[in-house]
């Protein structure tokens, strides 16, 4: 008898063990542990022992029995918090410790003024493309008639990096590699390039009211045959009255840019002030909205677009600006400040 409690202990020492679920382990104290189970069975059988040995027997069961049921509590804590430690890895890392925010987020002004020109352009046929912010020399101003030393690069300095690229100043920096992606469409199947490109710009700037060295800027080009300004005016009034809900003054004055010709400024009437003058238009009333003109036709031809046979409008238009006119922001700072107090008044239509 002692020997079969001895293999039953040894057994069951293995047994637990190999266990690695928790649902085995009930079945192990049905086996061993339960009415019907081993070592009850053994107990029952102690009736038939002499007098001197039933004692020892009986000591030696209990002991087994303590530690059976010992190794099976143990066992029974090892596999739970093997379960809970595999919950926890299974479960998404996040911080528990950052304080709940119960404010709730909103556009930035200028994502909204972006999606609702984007949305006007786009029922008008304009696709949306993204540029990169870094850019070549060649991009950001050979390709747009802007040789090297020419005077027309104060206008735009920049940030330039170690390699020789730069930050584009500019989304005009797009313009060629727009020709040239949809040059093949135009020439072979005659449709159109219509593209808008919003995009974030930098400048090296002295920052003020209305100078910010980071801004953000949308260009739109469209070449085709015969395409002249009354085009370009057409869909600058029709996008503005969209973004604005009602017919607002604008102003076509000439401007220089190497990239058109002929080139315009095309100046909106300041809407914080109604015309009057303050600090955001100069005093002026006019707020300068979106420089355009005629696309060059050297700027054509290094897109790989005859000029003798399409022409075509540009324009580049100040999202930043307009973002200041619509939301009545008076200090173009506020925009890059991060501020929430500040950012959190537009929650708009979206
Ligand atoms: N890229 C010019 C600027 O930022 C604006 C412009 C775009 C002018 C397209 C004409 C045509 O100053």
């Amino acid at each position: 008898m002692k020997q079969k409690l001895e293999e039953i202990r040894a057994r069951a020492r293995e047994e637990l063990g190999s266990v690695s679920e928790l649902s085995e382990l009930e079945n192990f104290r049905v086996r061993v542990l339960g009415k019907k189970g081993e070592l009850t069975g053994i107990l029952k059988s102690m009736g038939g022992l002499s007098a001197e040995e039933r004692p020892k027997m009986g000591q030696l069961a209990n002991e087994v029995r303590q530690n059976i049921e010992k190794m099976l509590a143990d066992k029974i804590e090892e596999l739970k918090a093997r379960e809970v430690q595999r919950e926890i890895e299974s479960m998404p890392v996040f911080d528990i410790s950052v304080p709940m925010d119960t404010a709730q987020g909103s556009y930035h002004p200028i994502t909204l003024v972006q999606r609702q020109c984007e949305a006007v352009f786009k029922s008008m046929g304009f696709a949306v493309e993204e540029y990169s912010e870094i850019v070549t020399d060649y991009e950001c101003f050979e390709a747009l008639n802007i040789p090297k030393d020419h005077p027309a690069r104060d206008m735009q300095d920049t940030y330039y990096l170690e390699n020789g690229q730069l930050l584009k100043s500019h989304t005009s920096a797009a313009q060629n590699a727009i020709y040239k992606k949809y040059r093949d469409a135009l020439v072979n199947e005659g449709k159109p390039i219509k593209a808008i490109f919003p995009g974030r710009c930098f400048r090296n700037e002295a920052t003020d009211a209305c100078h910010e060295n980071t801004f953000f800027q949308m260009e739109g080009v469209m070449v085709d045959k015969n395409i002249s300004i009354s085009n370009l005016i057409y869909f600058m009034k029709t996008m503005l009255s969209e973004v604005f809900q009602k017919d607002i003054q604008v102003r076509l004055r000439p401007g220089f840019f190497p990239f058109v010709e002929p080139g315009f400024e095309l100046d909106i009437s300041c809407l914080i002030c109604g015309g009057e003058g303050c600090a955001s238009c100069k005093h002026s009333g006019w707020l300068e909205l979106c420089p355009c003109g005629m696309i060059h036709p050297e700027v054509l031809k290094a897109g790989g677009i005859d000029p003798e046979e399409y022409t075509g409008f540009a324009f580049g238009l100040g999202l930043t600006r307009l973002a200041m006119m619509k939301y009545g922001v008076k200090d173009i700072r506020d925009l890059n400040s991060g501020s929430l107090k500040a950012l959190s008044q537009f929650t708009e239509d979206e």
